[in-house]
């Protein structure tokens, strides 16, 4: 696993103001484990609430608009994010593929605008069943990556892939170690391949699909694992610091 791990809840179109106080104890908690890197990405909503709750943990976003403010209504761009206190956001997730229709050039142009607006950007990819089933998967994760990446290596350090596949997320199935070793170490040679392995390895690889304080170990000893995003179990403090945990004490595998 990566240097320091990164641990990411995607709470989804979950959350109220309820919700501040798991985000409260995730951020005490979290102060017991520096070696870990943890962050939420809570609904716009509640952005800037988590962000002056967090002394610890990042606070993120879970789309955002490629655009210059304007007339666009019910959207909401990167430096607004940033503003209401994002540091990262999640692009190209498959839920936002599927129930937005994002393409890949789209994802593309929205992240540059977030690393214009001097976010980080998780970047998600992943197959469905029917592409893995077919011999694919590899195939057509790293088209989706070519198509979607930066063009320059500069934004490496403030780049990180997440690997989802999509018949993994919310259904309690998880990809084998062997088969996320296999992506996650293509992908690390089409990073290698884009900018050169100097700035490749400053990228880290999550997985996500499913990640429970259960399967966290394993999974997160996985070569070429740099971390998790983690949906369901990520709206339980407790759930989620148990992946926490998991993450510390298997970082030196
Ligand atoms: P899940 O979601 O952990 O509920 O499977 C992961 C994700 O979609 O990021």
């Amino acid at each position: 696993m990566a240097e320091r791990p990164y641990i990411v809840g995607n709470w989804k179109m979950n959350g109220t103001r309820a919700m501040l106080s798991e985000a409260r104890a995730i951020d005490r908690a979290a102060q017991r484990y520096m070696k870990v890197e943890v962050a939420v990405a809570p609904p716009y909503t509640l952005i800037h609430a988590v962000h002056k709750e967090a002394e610890q943990i990042g606070v993120g976003a879970q789309d955002c608009h490629p655009g210059e403010e304007g007339a666009h209504t019910g959207d909401i761009n990167a430096s607004m994010i940033a503003d209401a206190g994002a540091k990262f956001v999640i692009l190209g997730h498959s839920e936002r593929r599927q129930d937005h229709g994002e393409t890949d050039e789209l994802i593309n142009a929205k992240i540059e605008s977030a690393l214009d607006a001097g976010l980080r950007v998780i970047l998600c990819c992943g197959e469905t069943l029917e592409t893995r089933d077919a011999g694919e998967a590899e195939a057509f994760v790293l088209a989706q990556l070519k198509a979607a990446l930066p063009a320059f290596q500069d934004p490496a350090e403030r780049l990180t892939i997440a690997y989802e596949p999509i018949w993994a997320i919310g259904t309690g199935r998880t990809a084998t170690p062997d088969d996320i070793a296999a992506m996650h170490g293509a992908i690390r040679g089409l990073l290698d391949e884009t900018y050169g392995a100097e700035a490749s390895a400053q990228v880290r690889i999550l997985y996500g699909g499913s990640v429970k304080p259960d399967n966290a170990r394993e999974i997160l000893a996985t070569p070429e694992v740099g971390g998790a995003l983690v949906g369901g179990a990520s709206l339980s403090a407790e759930n989620f610091l148990g992946i926490v945990v998991g993450a510390s004490e298997t970082e030196e595998v």
